[in-house]
């Protein structure tokens, strides 16, 4: 028996009994009479005490060569320590070591393995094992596991069924380039990984499997974020037989089970923001609503006089900032900097002090008198000792450049606090998006999403118009989740692909097998999908998915540990038929 106990279960009511305790050491304090050994596994740190007047002299000797690390049993009495911790849980007794084997031992560890350790990110990531020791990783992961459990519990109860689906398969697009794998049975051919599952939980819709979720990897070759991994994990779910509304019902139901569980907090019903108003309002589709700071929109009044640049602008629009006025010309000028980088793009930035006496002080005082800019600090909301701050351009542009700018300065102000949840709904997003640099339309969710009902004749004429019966669910001004009602009729999904662009050709190569089964009595269904790895970062108080998964990859998607990808040898290409050419 390696252990009766772990690390972090011995308390003062287990005092005079003796135990066995197996784990790593994490340091040893070698006062020549005595020595303090902590040892650590996943469940804590327990004291361990040899003693030159108590502990045989031979395990002392040995007690003397553990190093960092070192993998060790131990058995001992439990005591009352002298001076207690009172900082962790089995701070009111030690062990008193009266045999010692050395399980394995280490070598010295290339970085300190403490809550706050010397190691950088290259290092940790290179051992991540070493990082996994360390509490705040290892707390991540047990996070996780928790929020996993309670999603299948709040899902089974629902009566959902977690049904798997294949990784080897073709083409889904989801917007991102696809993984793709060589089959060496089909000379020439590959399969893709699939980005979601997506086509086969409408299959299952079709298979009359009417609640359906799995936990699932997906992959997407797309450039990485903080919020973003090639492989990642969804909450994949589909009903059928539902409208939006059910949709809606069950899953802002699981997230409030998740806050609940896992923060006790509670919450009513979550907000729901249409897409245009998310726009208007935040300049962004995923607005954090902790904080106000609402966009005022100022064409009507800004745009009366001389000023060249407001006046030859799509949208003049600003915000307030809390308490901004106090800011010096030197903050304001950094501020400036900020939104002109290369990665917001602002062209400049105007602003105006609304002074606590109720005038108005601001750059732009050549052009707009005090009436003017009382008009502007009753659109964007500002008080006095607010700051304004207001950007102009091209609308699309000028809102993402003023979001930034938002979510920059409420970081700052400290108002993105962790500890608080803002959960809503965006709905009615546009069925399309038009990428502005070749000039196509394409689906904003998938092309799998039904259009509003009624709006399929606008299709023809005012694409960009077409709403769909799609949905996100937003958490602090993250998209943890996104789904829609699906489209279950084979005419309206090749309508859809011609519209895409697709030949009927095409459409019938790559997504066949969807319009037969659409032809075999397919229910109507919807479902979505939330991104575990957001879900658990944010309930957990942050935004980097990375820390919420065991083995990451790095931002040029590389596992450093394992050192993928890599090169094949010329015999595993061959058997792929597969020739490189690279010069
Ligand atoms: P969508 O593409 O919106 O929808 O993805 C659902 C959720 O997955 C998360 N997510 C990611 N997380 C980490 N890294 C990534 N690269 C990444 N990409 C997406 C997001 C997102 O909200 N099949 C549809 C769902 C449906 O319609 O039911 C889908 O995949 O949190």
């Amino acid at each position: 028996m390696y252990r009766s106990h772990n690390c972090g279960a011995l308390r003062a009511a287990d005092i005079n009994k003796t135990v066995t305790l197996s784990g790593w050491v994490q340091k040893s304090r070698d006062k020549g009479f005595i020595i303090w050994t902590d040892l650590r596994d996943r469940y804590g740190v327990t004291q361990l005490i040899f003693d030159t007047e108590r502990t045989e002299a031979k395990v002392i000797e040995l007690a003397k060569t553990l190093g960092r690390e070192f993998v060790i049993q131990v058995t001992g009495k439990v005591i009352e320590r002298e001076s207690k911790n009172t900082k962790i849980p089995t701070g009111e007794i030690e062990v008193l070591v009266v045999q010692l084997e050395v399980l394995n031992e280490a070598k010295l560890p290339p970085f300190t393995i403490e809550d706050e350790t010397d190691g950088g990110e290259d290092i940790r990531m290179k051992y991540r094992y070493l990082d996994i020791r360390r509490n705040p990783v290892k707390e991540s992961l047990i996070f996780r596991s928790k929020v996993a459990n309670e999603v299948r519990n709040y899902l089974a109860d629902q009566e959902f069924i977690e049904v798997e689906t294949p990784y080897l398969i073709k083409s889904t697009p989801e917007g991102a380039r696809d993984f793709v794998v060589p089959s060496r049975m089909n000379e020439g051919e590959f399969y893709a990984l699939p980005q979601s599952p997506q086509t086969f939980k409408q299959l299952l819709m079709v298979g009359g499997m009417d609640k359906y979720f799995q936990i699932v990897k997906c992959f997407r070759d797309e450039d990485l974020r903080a919020d973003r991994q090639p492989e990642f994990t969804q909450i994949d779910c589909e009903m059928a037989f539902v409208e939006q509304e059910d949709i809606l019902n069950i899953f802002e139901g699981l997230t409030k089970h998740l806050l609940k569980k896992l923060h006790n907090f509670e919450i009513e019903n979550f907000p729901r923001m249409t897409f245009d108003h998310a726009m208007k309002t935040y300049g962004n589709d995923k607005p954090d609503i902790r904080f106000g700071m609402e966009f005022g929109e100022l064409n009507t009044v800004a745009k009366h006089k001389d000023f060249k640049v407001f006046n030859s602008a799509e949208l003049v629009v600003g915000i307030a900032v809390p308490n901004g006025a106090s800011y010096t010309r030197k903050e304001i000028d950094k501020l400036i900097d900020w939104v002109k980088r290369p990665q917001v793009g602002a062209l400049g930035m105007v602003y105006v002090k609304c002074n606590e006496d109720g005038t108005f002080k601001s750059s732009v005082d050549k052009f707009y008198d005090q009436e003017d800019l009382a008009k502007w600090a009753e659109t964007t909301g500002a008080k006095a000792g607010d700051l304004i701050c207001v950007l102009s351009g091209p609308t699309n542009k000028v809102r993402a450049q003023l979001s930034a700018l938002r979510m920059e300065l409420a970081e700052r102000l400290g108002l993105r606090k962790p500890n608080e949840f803002a959960p809503l709904w965006v709905i009615d997003f546009p069925l399309l998006e038009l990428d502005e640099e070749t000039g196509h339309y394409h689906a904003m969710h998938h092309p799998f999403t039904s259009p509003k009902p009624g709006q399929m004749e606008l299709l023809d004429t005012d694409p960009g118009a077409v709403k769909a019966n799609a949905y996100d669910l937003v958490l602090n001004g993250n998209e943890i989740g996104g789904g829609s009602i699906r489209i279950h009729d084979k005419e309206t999904q090749a309508t859809m692909f011609k519209h895409l662009g697709f030949t009927p050709e095409e459409a019938e190569a790559q997504f066949g097998f969807l319009m037969d089964a659409f032809q075999y009595g397919a229910p109507p269904h919807g479902g979505l999908a939330f991104g575990l790895d957001r879900l658990v970062a944010i309930l957990g108080g942050q935004e980097t998915i990375r820390d919420f998964i065991a083995f990451p990859k790095n931002n040029s998607g590389r596992d450093v540990m394992i050192d993928a990808p890599a090169a094949l040898d010329n015999k595993q290409l061959g058997e792929l038929s597969i020739k490189l050419d690279i010069q």
